[in-house]
């Protein structure tokens, strides 16, 4: 989603200005092409150079820098923007731009721009609480600044409290969000879930799966970015990036199906990612078991099927991770579980499935179609099934 998408990365003098350099880094592998503006101030924690060579394009550090003859470089900074991010942004800059003060590249740049701008405060605790800072925050966001609130922790001054700059994957989580906030997904309700569920065999153990969660998660966030209101069903919770999505945490596979029935009611899609583990114990011991004896046999009863048991007009969208025939045994669940779409993998193909980062996929809808995807990133994958979940809510609602 980042791909070819001209962000602006305004940068200003504070000890946080290193971590400037990760954001450039990460946005510019993401494919996006970013340029730098730098405040004089910020040229005292980092140099220029180092983001030129990490963005592989020109810094602007002045005013008086012109890229041609005939262009002034922050109104074609502006224009060109589809997002501005200030990531630090200090005391200063939040002030100066809610005064409407343009007296540096770095104001003029923001002032002049129509695309959305995402501030990312670092600064002392005192500073960042005062009443002042509060009230320039709030009549910038009223204006449609968007904020991404500063972190507690160790501070620069050797304080600790609120002020350190934002993690970075919630900085760039929320660009996606306001990338995608217009996208074919605006205004809809998606339903996701992740992670493979526990059924608990004692207090202490139970019966799981390896499922990672990425692919739910990828899932979460590409609808996010496309601008669906998203509710991420999910038995991992430690995923770094969550901007904009509702995490509901659950364990076991009547969990996930009671928190399924309550979010279902207001979608438009439903994306089942989860390994619901298939039997669970019969009943689970109240105390841990004791090693006593040299055997153990322990009752195991069906888990509901959520997928073939859910009903409600909205697109259905189920997974199935085969060893053999993929696309007859997706076929049938398809038709068993009354799915729109189906996302078949081939789990003995080591490169893709349970915990990796890639995935290769054949999507199968109900019509017979079938799209034989490449070997590609979780991310990407997610894309392509929220473009098709996009294709059927157009046609079809
Ligand atoms: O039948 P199978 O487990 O292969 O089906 C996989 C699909 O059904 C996945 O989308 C999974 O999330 C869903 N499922 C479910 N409830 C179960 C088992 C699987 O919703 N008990």
């Amino acid at each position: 989603m980042l791909k070819d998408k001209k962000i602006v990365l305004g940068i200003t003098g504070s000890i946080a200005a290193y971590k400037a350099v990760d954001i450039a880094s990460r946005l510019t592998r993401a494919g996006a092409k970013v340029e730098v503006v730098m405040t004089e101030s910020a040229t005292r924690f980092i140099t220029p150079l180092t983001l030129r060579s990490i963005t592989m394009r020109p810094v602007v550090t002045g005013m008086w820098e012109t890229s041609s003859e005939f262009s002034i470089e922050h109104i074609s900074l502006a224009e060109a923007a589809d997002a501005v991010v200030i990531a630090p942004a200090t005391a200063n800059i939040i002030a100066h731009l809610a005064c409407g003060m343009a007296d540096d590249i770095l104001t003029c740049t923001v002032l002049a721009t129509r695309a959305p701008v995402i501030i990312a405060p670092a600064m002392n605790d005192n500073m960042f609480t005062n009443p002042v800072t509060q009230e320039n925050i709030e009549k910038l966001k009223a204006s449609g600044f968007v904020f991404v609130d500063p972190g507690a922790g160790r501070l620069a001054c050797g304080r600790a409290g609120v002020g350190r700059l934002a993690d970075i994957e919630t900085i760039i989580g929320t660009l996606r969000q306001v990338l995608g906030r217009d996208g074919d997904l605006a205004g809809r309700n998606i339903v996701v879930t992740a992670g493979g569920t526990r059924e608990p065999i004692d207090p202490v153990r139970y019966i799981g799966n390896r499922s990672s969660g990425k692919m739910g998660y990828a899932l979460a966030s590409a609808a996010r970015d496309r601008g669906a209101e998203v509710k991420l069903i999910t038995t991992i919770t430690c995923m770094p990036e969550t901007v904009g999505i509702d995490v509901v945490a659950v364990d076991t596979a009547d969990d996930m199906n009671n928190a399924v029935k309550t979010a279902v009611k207001e979608a438009d899609a439903l994306v089942m990612a989860a390994a619901v583990v298939d039997y669970k114990p019969q009943a689970t011991a109240k105390s841990k078991i004791k090693k006593d004896s040299d055997a153990l046999s322990i009752g195991m009863v069906k888990t509901p099927d959520i997928l073939a048991g859910i009903q409600g007009d909205f697109v259905k969208v189920g997974f199935a991770a085969e060893s053999e025939n993929l696309v007859a045994n997706a076929k049938k669940k398809l038709k068993a579980k009354g799915l729109d779409l189906i996302v078949a993998n081939d789990i003995t193909d080591k490169s893709c499935g349970f915990g990796a980062d890639s995935n290769k996929v054949t999507i199968i809808d109900k019509s017979g179609r079938v799209e034989d995807l490449p070997l590609m990133s979780k991310q990407e994958v997610a894309e392509k099934i929220l473009g098709r979940v996009a294709e059927l809510l157009i046609s079809e609602r």
